[in-house]
């Protein structure tokens, strides 16, 4: 089952997309569209409703917050269809160059991205109306920026926001890195977060300020665990508020709370 939805605040137009080769989508994640600027591409699974969708808009450029396939997964088919330039972090540009590896189901659920041409980005990425600064913002990938729209307080988050709370971390996230993204952002101002899986349309700053302190709370509750003597399947299951058993099975491992918690007590800022 695929689901597209639209969502339009003012000038930002939103498509959340959704695959799922049985039953209902298990997330969904959004591209978005702003005078003529795309910002992430989308899953590959949803390639000809993506083109389709961008047919009627005329884009211009693409940037990318990412190399992770819910975001880069038509990069490829938008160039070669548009012939735009498309534009990332300096590791997307890398990454973007070889074949990912990616897991069964990553593969599942988005779809493989083709490799493609990225373009390091500029310090001011311009559109006829609107003036992004690509901000690096690592912990959730190596590559991770957001995108700054100063003048109408949007922030373009990727995958940095996700929720107040997050219950789930990726094998090669890294939470110290994440919380200092979260500070770097917080020096700027802006009110809507567009956030690639769960936008908020007003006061980004507070959920921001709510992700850290949360991921701080964890990071501090771990340490205090571990000096009290707990090895670390104990800290997990003292911190652990709900269970992930389905997306440890689904994900092979690759996704789980304890990631969070392994990083946070044995990762470095980078
Ligand atoms: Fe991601």
């Amino acid at each position: 089952m695929k689901l597209i939805k639209h969502h339009a605040w003012g000038d930002v137009e939103a498509f959340e997309l959704g695959y799922m080769p049985f039953g209902k989508p298990l997330m969904t994640s959004h591209f978005y569209i702003v005078d003529h600027l795309v910002i992430d591409t989308g899953i590959a699974h949803l390639r000809n409703d993506v083109i389709s969708i961008l047919e009627d808009r005329h884009p211009r450029m693409t940037i990318l917050t990412h190399c992770h396939e819910d975001h880069s997964g038509n990069a490829a088919a938008i160039q070669r269809r548009f012939n735009i330039d498309i534009f990332g972090h300096p590791y997307t540009v890398e990454k973007m160059k070889r074949k990912i590896i990616i897991l069964p189901y990553q593969r599942l659920v988005w779809g493989r991205a083709e490799n493609t041409d990225v373009l390091l980005y500029p310090s001011r990425i311009e559109t006829d109306k609107f003036r992004l600064k690509p901000i690096p913002t690592p912990g959730h990938s190596k590559d991770h920026t957001a995108y700054l729209e100063e003048n109408q307080g949007w922030l373009f988050s990727g995958d940095l926001y996700l929720g107040d709370k997050i219950k789930i971390f990726r094998k090669d996230e890294n939470v110290h890195d994440e919380i200092l993204s979260l500070k770097t952002i917080l020096k700027y101002e802006f009110d809507q977060l567009f956030c690639a899986h769960n936008p908020q349309e007003h006061h980004g700053k507070e959920r921001i300020l709510a992700k850290l302190d949360f991921l701080e709370t964890i990071v501090g509750k771990s340490r205090a665990l571990k000096e009290k003597g707990l090895p670390l399947n104990e800290i997990i299951q003292t911190l652990q508020t709900s269970k992930d058993t389905f997306v440890r099975w689904f994900t092979m491992g690759n996704v789980s709370y304890g990631h969070m918690i392994r990083s946070a007590l044995f990762d470095r800022p980078s």
